[in-house]
């Protein structure tokens, strides 16, 4: 699979803010799957600077920690804070999951979402679909693994801090998307992102079932 290697992360950001943008204007009653983590906050910075109307959008998120969804660190927040609360959308239209996790599948099976924005972990995740995750797998409670916790240790006091678990959107569940756009950003996730797009498919590298999908860019920048 093509990896489409931009010039830094400006371009990135405004290059995945051009494809947003597009859908919402074609369609203005949009259904979008967004991520959370460092990578996608230039994008939410691009798109909260262009002004869109977001009045018929619906979004999904991809994962939560399971952790107060008022804490600072929880992605509910997260969402508020870089894109939510700066745009004209619903907050009934911002769909996160919960425990009742058969509801937030039967939400996303109807009508597949136009545009699903993932990341990627330095252990090949997407979303919380740790390796080892089943190709077939729903929303669902998962244990986070230990690189994740590691990796995620950085927006904590200390990696204790960390929650150890969370609820995930599945791997089906993100392959039904009619569009997917994965984003990269740093030398430390090269390598998995082309083991993942160029190697070979299969459940210890999640994000390597992107290659079985008929549309789907991919977006890295050092
Ligand atoms: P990051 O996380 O954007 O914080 O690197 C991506 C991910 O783990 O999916």
């Amino acid at each position: 699979m093509k990896i489409k290697i931009l010039k830094d992360y400006n371009e990135l950001s405004y290059t995945v803010a051009d494809i947003v943008e597009e859908q919402i204007k074609r369609e203005p009653i949009s259904r979008f799957i967004l991520p959370t983590g460092s990578t996608p906050h230039g994008l939410y910075k691009e798109l909260v600077s262009r002004e869109l109307d977001w009045g018929a959008v619906m979004t999904y998120n991809l994962d939560v920690y399971i952790m107060n969804p008022n804490h600072s660190q929880s992605y509910q927040t997260f969402m508020k804070e870089n894109l939510f609360n700066k745009i004209n959308i619903y907050p009934t239209n911002c769909q996160f999951p919960d425990r009742n996790v058969q509801s937030y599948e039967q939400r996303l099976k109807g009508i597949p979402a136009d545009l699903c924005i993932l990341g990627i972990g330095t252990n090949g995740h997407i979303a919380f679909n740790e390796p080892g995750s089943s190709f077939d797998s729903e929303t669902r409670v998962v244990d986070l693994n230990e690189q994740t916790i590691e990796d995620n240790s950085r927006f904590f006091d200390s990696v204790d801090d960390v929650p150890k678990q969370a609820i995930t959107m599945g791997l089906k569940t993100i392959m039904k998307s009619k569009k997917i756009v994965l984003i990269a950003n740093g030398v430390h996730k090269y390598k998995i992102l082309n083991v993942a797009m160029n190697g070979g498919i299969t459940e210890k590298v999640p994000a390597s079932i992107l290659q079985k999908h008929n549309n789907v860019e991919v977006f890295y920048c050092d």
